[in-house]
């Protein structure tokens, strides 16, 4: 994979890398919640795959009406094509000064912080990173993708499931809380899914969902490129996803992981000090005990290896993309086999800090894939994506925060690049990590695995043989 261009032009819906890396736009609607009960409310989320041409056209399609997007040719040129009125800065952040409500240069709302807050900001953005490049793209920048005129939140890329050298990128139009939300796509070792909140049956408090993904892109995952075609499957319909109690209000990001065995478990938080996950009925969501008490290492481990935050309210830990399996060997070394002591599920977490503009600092976990699945490494220092905006930069223009921040940059999932991969990897295998950018734009960024455990500590003290 090479790439000349890390731009994107925001009318063109496709995003070309000089013929080598191609993305299609899948787009996740909010809407009715179907169910088991009522198939015939099934209409949502559903997806849309964007036409060829330069307009743009969100015309609603039921499932199973899509029709698959052809790209029609490589156009390194795309990014050069202009909208009138957008004006393209040097690094792909788009901003119209005319039409931005905060002027040319943003408005700086630091006074809005207490002292002791302004202090924390400006702490963080003193801390160390550990820069990811992409591999990809010329300039080792990231890559953004816009839906036309469209915000597109929670992205999300998976290999194409037939076509080689293309992705599917996925996101969410709407931004609201009702209906599904917060979606993530993702492979697990026999299927892709997507996961996202969403009222409960009743309407009334915010559950979590799973659905085979094949059912909503029924284009891409068709009869001979592997549909699902069983009722009795696994998630065939959306399925309500439980957690052991207690069970509190806002249930979010929840992430699948998957054992040795290819058994499914929910994860249902990363704090500071605790986590809490527990086994999955694939046939109808509920789940089993909290299992995370059975990792009595964690406790050491996490108070060891956690990152630092300052406890004023303004600062945060969450889990935040869905995990992968990874075993610590090269795919290129005829001596590495995956054995359940080289083998282990990676996830990412960020802290998250709020000083009137949302910061995000993204670490790697490591646990074992393999019961009690005790914590086995952290990083020990955030990654900073090649391509986010520092303090005081282009992106700030046409913001309402604080100065002397840097560009948020919400993580949201990760994917093995290579078709096929699915759910499991190695360290020369290539992830790309799929975000958020100031909750305008999505962007994603290649990486070889081993890139995120740089800078990782082990629970036994750091040589990595726990
Ligand atoms: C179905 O999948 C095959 C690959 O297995 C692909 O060649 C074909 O174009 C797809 N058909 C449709 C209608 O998308
Ligand atoms: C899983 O759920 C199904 C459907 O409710 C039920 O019949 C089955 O006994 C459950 N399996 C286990 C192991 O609890």
């Amino acid at each position: 994979m090479t790439a000349q261009t890390s731009r994107v032009n925001p009318r063109s819906f496709l995003y070309f890398f000089a013929g080598s890396l191609t993305v299609i736009l899948v787009y996740v609607l909010s809407g009715h919640l179907p169910s088991r009960e009522s198939p015939a409310a099934f209409q949502a989320p559903h997806t849309e795959i964007l036409p060829d041409g330069s307009e743009h056209s969100f015309a609603d399609t039921a499932p199973g009406s899509t029709q698959p997007f052809e790209p029609s040719h490589s156009d390194s040129e795309s990014s050069s094509l202009k909208t009138p009125g957008i004006t393209e800065q040097e690094d792909g952040w788009y901003t119209d000064p005319e039409e931005n409500p905060y002027g040319a240069e943003g408005v700086d709302v630091s006074d809005l912080l207490t002292p002791e807050q302004f202090a924390a900001s400006n702490e963080n953005m003193k801390i160390e990173h550990i820069e990811l490049r992409s591999q990809m793209t010329k300039d080792g920048k990231w890559f953004t993708t816009d839906f036309v005129t469209q915000n597109a939140y929670n992205p999300g890329f998976l290999p194409h499931p037939y076509k080689a050298d293309t992705w599917v990128m996925f996101a969410q139009r709407d931004k609201n809380q009702v209906g599904p939300h917060d979606a993530r796509v993702f492979y697990g070792p026999n299927a892709p899914y997507i996961i996202y909140g969403s009222q409960g049956p009743a309407g009334s408090c915010l559950g979590m969902y799973i659905h085979d993904l094949r059912r909503l892109t029924p284009s891409l995952y068709n009869e001979s490129s592997g549909s699902i075609t069983s009722p009795a499957d696994p998630f065939f319909w959306p399925t309500d996803l439980h957690r052991p109690p207690p069970v509190g209000g806002v249930e979010k990001n929840w992430f699948a992981f998957f054992d040795m065995n290819d058994e499914m478990y929910l994860h249902y938080d990363v704090k500071p000090t605790k986590r809490s996950f527990a086994k999955v009925n694939t046939s109808d969501g509920t789940v089993g005990d909290d299992l995370a008490p059975l990792a009595t290492t964690d406790d050491k481990c996490m108070a060891d290896l956690m990152p630092a935050y300052h406890h004023n309210d303004r600062e945060w830990i969450h889990q935040a993309t869905n995990s992968l399996s990874i075993t610590l060997c090269k795919r290129s070394d005829p001596s590495c086999h995956p054995t359940a002591d080289n083998t282990f599920i990676m996830l990412l977490f960020q802290t998250k800090t709020f000083y009137m503009h949302g910061v995000y600092y993204p670490y790697i976990m490591l646990f074992r894939r393999e019961a009690p699945f005790q914590i086995h490494g952290i990083s020990q220092k955030p990654f900073w994506f090649n391509g986010r905006g520092r303090m005081n930069e282009f992106w700030r223009w046409s913001t309402w925060k604080p100065k002397d921040q840097t560009q948020m940059v919400f993580t949201t999932q990760m994917s093995w690049a290579e078709q096929g991969n699915m759910y499991h990897g190695y360290l020369d295998d290539t992830v790309i990590l799929a975000f958020g950018i100031e909750d305008k734009h999505g962007g994603g960024l290649d990486v070889k695995a081993e890139d995120l455990l740089q800078g990782m500590s082990f629970c036994n003290g750091g040589d990595g043989e726990s």
